[in-house]
């Protein structure tokens, strides 16, 4: 609504204008182009949902809590974006590949950098808990070819759940992580355990939102695999565990069909479990 002089008060109808006609001129054009959509679209939920004093006052505190349960080991941040569905669907629209490429899936909060390089075949896991299994397969691109000099960084949970970095005083350093490097043959192969499914943290205030919203925080069981080799495209997925019982209700929607590894028993004297899968790589320079 202008006045007599010409000046724009805030209005109810008019709120997004209000705002976003404050941006000034110089700004950087992506920033600006953000900004304006985000607050379109808040001004549209809270129009939308006429949302109360109270509603807003509990939102406030519900994201300051949030931000106050973050530390080194915890980012209770990107545990929200996981639940609400963004980090998968931010993931979906930045890793659009071609058929046949091996699809990506939600990082988590558990992938720790630098973990020790192994021999093809070692064992991973390291507490001796678990049913033990052989993962192997191949890196190969989309004619098929082996991709050589390629690192398979991967990291599952214990028997009971957790990952190393949950348990430091329980579980020993590197439990269950390890990085692979293939030769010409793109082959890979290591022992670990048959990873089971888990809970994700729901002590704070994302637990307490799955909670009031009837949601469980439950995972289907996984193995978590960061692949990249020079002039390809990085893939950070997981394998599934294909009779898991969460499969078709996983807390941060993370389940992708293509992702599925059946778990057959081992060859006699080698490993419970034997589980096979292999990683198809896109050229860097195909997207
Ligand atoms: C995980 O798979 O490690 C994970 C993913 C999202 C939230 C919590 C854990
Ligand atoms: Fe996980």
């Amino acid at each position: 609504m202008s006045t007599a002089k010409g000046i724009d008060y805030f209005t109810e109808a008019a709120s997004v204008e209000s705002v976003n006609a404050r941006v000034g001129e110089d700004v950087n054009p992506r920033l600006s182009k953000v900004m304006a959509s985000l607050v379109r679209h808040l001004h549209a939920f809270a129009k939308d949902v006429e949302l109360t004093q109270e509603e807003w006052g509990v939102a406030i505190d519900f994201l300051t809590r949030t931000g106050q349960m973050c530390d080194g080991n915890r980012q209770e941040f990107i545990l929200l974006s996981d639940v609400l569905g963004m980090s998968m669907l931010v993931d979906a629209i930045n890793n659009r590949r071609p058929s046949g490429a091996t699809e990506n899936t939600v990082l988590g909060p558990f992938h720790v950098a630098n973990a020790p390089v192994r021999n093809m075949g070692d064992n991973i896991s390291l507490d001796g808990k678990g049913e033990s299994c052989l993962f192997e397969g191949r890196i190969i691109d989309l004619d098929g070819k082996p991709v050589s000099g390629a690192t398979l960084d991967v990291w599952c949970d214990n028997a009971d759940g957790y990952y190393d970095v949950q348990q430091p005083d329980i579980q020993p350093k590197w439990n269950n992580r390890g990085v692979f490097i293939t030769g010409e043959d793109g082959r890979y192969a290591f022992r670990g355990i048959r990873p089971v499914s888990y809970p994700i943290p729901d002590d704070g205030p994302v637990g307490q939102m799955l909670s009031a919203l009837g949601r469980h925080p439950n995972r289907p069981a996984h193995m978590h695999f960061i692949v990249s080799a020079d002039g390809y495209e990085t893939v950070v997925t997981h394998t599934f565990v294909a009779d898991d019982p969460w499969l078709t209700s996983d807390a941060v929607f993370g389940v992708k069909g293509s992702l599925m590894s059946d778990y057959v028993p081992g060859d006699a004297g080698d490993t419970q479990w034997k589980s096979s899968f292999d990683f198809v790589l896109n050229r860097a320079d195909q997207s």
